[in-house]
């Protein structure tokens, strides 16, 4: 199914994609990052755990030197024009300190949360988000030091989309316009039986 059945939607959801097309001239400024960051932060969480924590890697400098040969081959075509990247943690066992936090179940759903504000933001601020999976996560881990009881979760590419007039690399421009699809809705929400479609009338 694609966007064109879903004409209720808000903007954002309906316009944002996970652009591969960034524009590797534009610089984050501290702003524009601490106001997404800032966004992630005031995610709900389970019993306010905030069991999330980020690495920042700003195009250009020794973090993003470090960590862009970690990435996959298919996003290192692609995310290291972004603006930044920033890499996603969660909390996976209590810490060792005496105050440590119970370990919430919830950890990863909290972290997918924040980083969901984080992506409202960002668009809002007018820049787009390629979440990705594909890096070496146990490499990063050693590299920035993480301790045991955080997980290396995701990486998050942020920054400009490319101008429309731009022809920028040929193979990330056809992927940025292909169509965005879904599951059905009656796919997916059920009433009180699992599999049985919601009667939306
Ligand atoms: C946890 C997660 C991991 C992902 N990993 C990658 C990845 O390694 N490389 C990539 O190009 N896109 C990756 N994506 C982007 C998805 O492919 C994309 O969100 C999905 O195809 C839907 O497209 P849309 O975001 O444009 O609507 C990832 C997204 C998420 C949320």
């Amino acid at each position: 199914m694609t966007l064109d059945a879903s004409p209720d939607l808000l903007p954002l959801p309906r316009e944002r994609r996970s652009t591969r097309s960034f524009d590797d001239t534009h610089v984050l400024v501290d702003d524009e990052l601490r106001a997404m960051l800032e966004a992630a932060r005031w995610a709900p969480s389970a019993g306010n755990s905030q069991p999330w924590a980020f690495l920042v890697a700003r195009r250009g400098d020794a973090a993003h030197q470090r960590l862009v040969p970690l990435l996959s081959r298919g996003n290192q075509s692609w995310a290291p024009r972004a603006s930044a990247l920033v890499f996603t943690l969660h909390q996976v066992a209590s810490g060792p300190e005496e105050d440590a936090l119970t370990y919430s179940d919830y950890a990863a759903y909290d972290l997918g949360q924040a980083v969901a504000q984080l992506s409202v933001q960002a668009l809002a601020l007018g820049l787009v988000v390629h979440q990705f999976a594909g890096f070496d996560h146990e490499g990063l881990a050693a590299q920035a030091g993480v301790p045991r009881h955080w997980q290396v979760t995701t990486g998050v590419a942020l920054g400009r989309e490319l101008a429309a007039d731009d022809a920028g690399d040929a193979a990330a421009r056809e992927r940025d316009r292909r169509p965005r699809t879904r599951k059905p809705l009656a796919e997916l929400a059920f009433g009180a039986t699992f599999g049985e479609p919601l009667d939306l009338g």
